[in-house]
């Protein structure tokens, strides 16, 4: 099977609790200046839901895709403070993050919620970015994989829908935010690891076709090497995505 055809490349710019509407506007407007023409790969935006609408506007007819960073499983309904897959496809989101570790941590995020919102999603024709990954402990208490394989388990259970659609984020949590990156060794075997995990649930067909990221102090010095292991498709950028030169500096050095 050529695998390139199904898993082309995606790079997904995180941005996380950072920018109000016109810093977000003026991040955007610089990205899609600077992304050079013809790079073959998924580009997406995810700033925070408070610039969902304006940086949509900015990205409109271009081939950068919008994201948001979470969103609840119900469609609507008293959930105060939530934001819904409806108030997502409005505004014109392709995909959703979904579990990241910084969710989990701070709240209460757990794989049966993001379970949940992955079929939901999934209904709602969003493409959900399912975020797994170690802490520290786990990995150097050895029990990394086991971690990471209840995550892939749990979180995409029960789903009859092509896991094609998916995408997977492994993020190692000691490797978010610290400049301390998995090698590419460590990334590559945890992403064959996962690939296994999702052959055993959905056979080796479909877990060809299955998109992972790699997230974790990804920048242009590292990102070409992790890109370039056989497992890993893509990046899900946290720091390096908040300025626009140094986000474009890694795509570019993927070419
Ligand atoms: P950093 O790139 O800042 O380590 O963040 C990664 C991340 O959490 C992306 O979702």
């Amino acid at each position: 099977m050529d695998v390139n055809k199904f898993r082309r490349k995606i790079i997904a710019g995180n941005w996380k609790m950072n920018k109000t509407v016109s810093e977000a506007v003026d991040l955007a407007n610089t990205i899609k200046r600077e992304l050079p023409d013809g790079c073959d790969m998924d580009v997406v935006l995810c700033p925070p839901y408070t610039a969902l609408k304006a940086v949509g506007d900015v990205i409109l007819n271009t081939r950068i895709k919008l994201g948001a960073q979470n969103m609840h499983w119900e469609n609507y309904g008293a959930f105060t403070g939530e934001i819904c897959a409806t108030m997502l496809r409005d505004l014109y989101c392709h995909y959703v993050i979904l579990g990241h570790s910084e969710r989990r941590i701070y709240f209460g995020e757990t794989d049966r919620t993001v379970n949940q919102k992955v079929k939901t999603a999934i209904n709602s024709h969003l493409t959900p970015i399912v975020c797994v990954g170690e802490t520290l402990d786990q990995r150097e208490s050895g029990s990394a994989k086991d971690i990471v394989s209840t995550q892939v388990r749990e979180s995409l259970d029960g789903l009859n829908v092509d896991l094609g659609k998916i995408v997977i984020a492994y993020e190692p949590v000691w490797a978010i935010g610290t400049g301390r990156t998995a090698t590419p060794q460590q990334a590559q075997e945890m992403h064959a690891f996962i690939r296994e995990v999702l052959s055993s649930m959905v056979g080796e067909e479909i877990a060809q076709t299955i998109r992972i990221q790699y997230g974790g102090s990804m920048k242009p010095a590292n990102a070409a090497e992790l890109m370039s292991q056989p497992d890993i498709d893509g990046g899900l950028i946290g720091g390096a995505a908040l300025e626009a030169l140094s986000f474009v500096e890694l795509i570019k050095s993927l070419k």
